[in-house]
Parts: structure tokens; C-alpha cells; sequence
């Protein structure tokens, strides 16, 4: 009896606290398409990180082809078993193959096709109406959304207002400024999640976290519920290994219990 309620306050501690994260497995696909062929195989990787820890797989399919493939898309969902997120710019191509995947979570960047990487949030004010648009129809087909944005707390109020569930904020600024000052850094987004939260938005964060800069960003932003990891993540499993990475940025985001 005595373990049956430690175990229930620990599980409701746990969940109260905890901040999922996503493996974005884009840069395997880069290294795989570098060769043609098969090596690395996404879709293992994709199955062990998760059997690793992972709590989510992200993928960016970029319009190219260059790093994840549509093809890769469609595999994938029978495979992952957390949370599928996909991200992209939401083109007539893209909202068709998201519709047919059916993720867990679709995330909304304004990219132009040839971006190297996301570089910069939505201007949720100029494309509202487009924004609105595509999140209803995610939203009709039980898709959760989520939109890429930056700090400037308006801006947050704009995408509320297209119904979106979630923001993802882009944390690049953050990682910048985290090695100078990092109690600095992080005052806008604090102010960010805050302003999130008020309009009862969701939050996730991602663009450079790295084992350096994840424990202090997610101690301050305690409504944050993902980040999605990508470059510095695959970066150090060449060092460190798929498993030992992976369970280190999981110890990252454990605190607070
Ligand atoms: N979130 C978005 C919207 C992205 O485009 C990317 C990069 O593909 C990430 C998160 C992950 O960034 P990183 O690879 O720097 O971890």
C-alpha cells in the first residue's frame, strides 16, 4: 500500500515535470544520402533511439530531398512508437503527406525551400490567414500543431489566435547568448512561455540546444514540454554513442523532483 502510493506520487511528479525529448534524426538521413544506399539505416536509428530513451522522432522533410525523404516519411510512422513530430513548411506537397502520415505532432516553420536550416519564426500577424487555414485542417484530422516562433510576445499572441495548440520556440538566439551571459539569454524567453502559457498555448523549444545549454533552459521555462534536438545531439553521439547521449540529455531535463 505504503509503495503503491510512493509510486503514484512519484508518476504524478514525474509527469508534472516532465520535458519530453524528441530526437530530430535528420542529419543521419544527410550522412546516409551522402553515399546513396542504406548506411546509416534511418529507420533503426530511428527504433533505437527510442529504445535509448528517446520520447519522440522529429523529422524535417525539406522539399529537396536532401536530408529526410518523403519515402523515409511513410516508413517511419510504422515505426515510431512515441511521439512523431514532422516539420516543414506547410506547401500543398507537405500538408498531403502529413495528412496521410498522421503524426502525433506537425510543427510549422516558414522556411524557403533552399534553407540550409530554420533560420527564423512565423510572422504570425502577416501570414495569419494562411496560418489559420492550415492548422484547421490539421486540426480536423486530429493532427496537434504547433508553430516555430521567436521571442516578441505579440507575436506569440498572433499565433494563438490561428488556433494552433502549441509554439516551438526558436532557441538559436538563446545559444548564442547562453556562453556570454546566460541569465541574459534567457530573459526573453521567459517572457515568452509566460505570454504562452497566458494564452493557454503549449510549448516546445528547439534550434541548438546541446548538452551545454539544455539543463539551464529547461530549469527556467517551466512550462516547457518538448524539445526536439538534432545537430549537437547526432554531433556528440560520435563520441559518446547513440545510447550514452541520448540517456545524457534525458539527465538534463530530470531535475526539480
Ligand atoms: N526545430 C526546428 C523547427 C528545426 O528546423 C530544427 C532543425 O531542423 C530543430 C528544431 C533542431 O535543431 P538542431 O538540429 O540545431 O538541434
Amino acid at each position: 500500500m505504503g509503495a503503491k502510493v510512493v509510486f503514484f506520487t512519484f508518476a504524478y511528479h514525474t509527469q508534472f515535470i516532465m520535458v519530453r525529448l524528441s530526437v530530430n534524426i535528420n542529419k543521419v538521413a544527410t550522412l546516409r544520402n551522402s553515399r546513396g544506399g542504406n548506411v546509416p539505416d534511418l529507420i533503426q536509428v530511428a527504433f533505437d533511439a527510442e529504445r535509448f530513451g528517446a520520447q519522440g522522432i522529429t523529422v524535417h522533410p525539406r522539399p529537396d530531398e536532401r536530408h529526410v525523404r518523403y519515402s523515409d516519411v511513410y516508413a517511419l510512422k510504422k515505426v515510431v512508437g512515441t511521439e512523431f513530430n514532422i516539420e516543414g513548411y506547410p506547401s500543398t506537397d507537405f500538408m498531403k503527406m502529413v495528412i496521410e502520415v498522421k503524426p502525433d505532432q506537425v510543427t510549422l516553420v516558414p522556411d524557403p525551400p533552399n534553407a540550409l536550416t530554420s533560420n527564423a519564426g512565423w510572422d504570425a500577424k502577416k501570414n495569419f490567414s494562411f496560418l489559420e487555414e492550415v492548422i484547421k485542417e490539421f486540426t480536423k484530422h486530429n493532427i496537434r500543431t504547433s508553430v516555430f516562433m521567436e521571442t516578441e510576445l505579440a507575436q506569440i499572441e498572433w499565433a494563438a489566435k490561428t488556433g494552433a495548440n502549441r509554439i516551438e520556440l526558436y532557441t538559436e538566439e538563446y545559444a548564442t547568448h547562453y556562453k556570454v551571459n546566460r541569465e541574459k539569454a534567457i530573459e526573453p524567453y521567459v517572457k515568452a512561455a509566460a505570454k504562452a502559457k497566458e494564452c493557454s498555448l503549449g510549448l516546445n523549444a528547439g534550434h541548438d540546444l546541446s548538452l551545454e545549454n539544455l539543463k539551464y533552459f529547461s530549469e527556467q521555462i517551466p512550462n516547457l514540454q518538448e524539445v526536439s534536438i538534432g545537430h549537437a545531439l547526432i554531433a556528440d553521439a560520435l563520441y559518446l554513442g547513440l545510447e550514452n547521449t541520448i540517456q545524457l540529455y534525458l539527465r538534463q531535463l530530470r531535475h526539480g523532483s
